[in-house]
């Protein structure tokens, strides 16, 4: 494959692991994303996608398929998409979309996002898709992956090479270019007003900064997991944009730490999840001061009342946190849309302080593959 970086990129540049190195490269990821595909203040990806206007009216739906942790950005952009679009949203699991019924034809955008293009139920998804008329996108690092050789249209995430088996910086690109998609989509059919745009324009250009100064407080994490690294289980909890980080923090800890982990809806917990709590079981909850904020305060009260060690994530200077948690991690404020693009470092600095804790093969954990290119 052809390739966007040198070899001197592929080295650890002084960390311990590739994912270290990794996280560290966020805020840089964000940046080269948005880089040339904002103009004036407005997004515009007309360089790359040639997408007339009569082609872009003629969508109803939009659907986002992916796996994996490439399966959860494209949840955090779902809510993004549906907010500032008029289409039909839907995001599925590439190893279920291929193989059921789904509605899809001409009128029918669909996204495949994929980090290396060669996972193996992305690609035949992404087969079945075309088959029914759909107008497909790859959202890909790898430019030449099959993937990317496939589809009708390509946005590359320009993260760099990932060499950790976790994906870290390449769910903060694909977040990024999901959400460029979304604001270019609100734009070109009108769902989204001038002054919303240039209002979320302004953010996003913050956030490489913002990314910077949550990955600085890593020091926190390293001691959170000098007191957890020996628990056998863990739940996280989230709601709206916060549930697929959620998911994510437990996907992130089971990979490479192999502790027990599960991500639930916040407002799942009281139908089964609940049933696990007691003092052994520590709950983090991802809760920045968004529109559910209050909401997710009542599932931390009943965790607390389970005597379940309570870790919020939430936003800076939020004190009230301080009467709910035992411990307290925040991140700097950002608009509701942008959090995930903040609270997922926490969980993966986490994950990583847990796994070395642990003794773990970090970069290579056990029985997985970078790329999954079998069913
Ligand atoms: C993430 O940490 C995992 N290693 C895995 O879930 C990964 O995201 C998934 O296999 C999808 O890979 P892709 O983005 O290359 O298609």
């Amino acid at each position: 494959h052809e390739v966007d970086w040198d070899v001197s990129m592929v080295d650890k540049g002084g960390y311990s692991h590739f994912m270290l190195k990794e996280i560290n490269e966020q805020g840089a990821v964000v940046r080269s994303s948005l880089k040339g595909r904002i103009e004036g203040g407005r997004v515009d990806l007309s360089d790359e996608l040639q997408w007339t206007a009569e082609t872009v009216a003629s969508w109803r739906s939009l659907h986002i398929v992916a796996c994996g942790t490439s399966y959860y950005a494209s949840l955090v952009a779902e809510r993004a998409l549906s907010r500032w679009t008029d289409l039909d949203v839907r995001v599925d699991i590439a190893s279920e979309y291929r193989h059921r019924t789904v509605r899809t034809d001409a009128k029918t955008l669909a996204v495949f996002v994929s980090q290396s293009g060669e996972t193996a139920d992305t690609i035949a998804a992404q087969r079945v898709a075309r088959g029914l008329g759909a107008h497909c996108l790859a959202i890909t690092n790898v430019r030449g992956s099959t993937l990317a050789r496939e589809v009708h249209d390509t946005l590359l995430l320009k993260a760099g090479p990932e060499i950790g088996v976790a994906a870290t910086k390449t769910f903060m690109g694909q977040m990024s270019v999901l959400y460029l998609l979304a604001l270019y989509l609100g734009r070109l059919r009108g769902g989204i007003t001038a002054a919303e745009e240039s209002r979320l324009v302004e953010e996003l250009n913050q956030l490489p900064y913002k990314v910077e100064a949550t990955v600085a407080r890593e020091e926190s994490l390293s001691e959170l997991a000098r007191i957890y690294a020996e628990r056998r289980d863990f739940l996280f909890l989230g709601r709206g944009y916060s549930f697929p980080v959620a998911l994510e923090g437990a996907l992130k800890l089971k990979e490479i730490s192999y502790v027990h982990a599960e991500g639930y809806a916040a407002g799942e917990m009281k139908h089964g999840p609940i049933a696990l709590l007691d003092e052994k079981v520590p709950v983090i909850t991802v809760i920045p001061r968004d529109s559910l904020y209050e909401k997710t305060l009542s599932n931390i009260l009943e965790a607390k009342a389970r005597k379940s060690p309570i870790i919020a994530l939430g936003t800076d200077g939020d004190d009230l946190l301080k009467s709910y948690a035992d411990h307290i991690i925040t991140v700097p404020w950002t608009d509701e849309a942008f959090t995930p693009f903040l609270t997922v470092i926490p969980l993966q600095l986490f994950a990583y302080h847990v796994a070395k804790r642990r003794g773990c093969d970090i970069d290579k954990p056990r029985n997985l593959a970078k790329s999954v290119t079998v069913e």
